[in-house]
């Protein structure tokens, strides 16, 4: 499948209808997995994480003591997003494009958006600077995602493989891994230390 028919943002547009099922209660174990680890490994102040390929923002709403920043290409789930959280905590584009001025975050959050970027490394290169804790989520069910998804199929990459992709990159640049869980026997989270340079 090609990585995007038409372009990211319009892509994204054309399934947000679709997306009803990430605030349901399925997905519910694993926002709380990702809201446990944000809280035992980022316990500090200032307190504020930020969520990449956030979606309609939904994991703010299990992280209420955090100010919660995200990134979101489609523009129709960014308005849910800042509705959430407010206009200037979303920027609207994808993750290869955002810009950091200076800020910093107790955590950076990939919640089951990373397969769908062309390099999941690089886009991971690209946050570690920016806190000190990681958190990936990856969808891990051992199915055909075309059956699973259907016509929804877009990622860029197998999944699974993603994610061992993600892990031999942590483990060959001293990336320390603090938790790996398969929550559900669905997704696979693991919260990851980078090195201080
Ligand atoms: C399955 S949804 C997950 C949304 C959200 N993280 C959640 O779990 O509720 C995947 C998200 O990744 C976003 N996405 C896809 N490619 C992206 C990119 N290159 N940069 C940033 N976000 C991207 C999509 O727009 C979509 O919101």
């Amino acid at each position: 499948m090609p990585y995007c028919k038409t372009g990211v943002s319009e892509h994204w547009n054309d399934e947000s209808g679709d997306w009803g099922d990430l605030d349901g209660p399925l997905q519910v174990p694993r926002y709380r997995t990702i809201a446990r680890l944000v809280a035992s490994f980022c316990p500090g102040w200032p307190r504020s994480i930020l969520d990449v390929g956030c979606g309609e923002g939904v994991l703010r709403d299990y992280l209420p003591e955090y100010d919660y920043f995200g990134i979101e290409p489609s523009r129709i789930a960014a308005q849910t997003a800042s509705a959430r959280s407010g206009q200037d905590h979303i920027f609207c584009g994808v993750a290869a494009e955002f810009a950091p001025n200076g800020r910093t975050f107790s955590a950076v959050v990939f919640n089951e958006m990373l397969y769908y970027t062309p390099d999941p490394v690089a886009i991971l290169s690209q946050f570690a600077p920016l806190a000190p804790v990681v958190i990936v989520s990856i969808f891990q069910r051992p199915v055909s995602l075309k059956e699973w998804f259907g016509h929804r199929v877009h990622s860029s990459m197998n999944n699974v493989r993603c994610m061992q992709l993600i892990l031999q990159f942590a483990a060959t640049n001293g990336w320390r891994v603090e938790s790996d869980e398969l929550v559900d026997n669905r997704w696979r989270i693991v919260a990851m230390r980078p090195p201080v340079i």
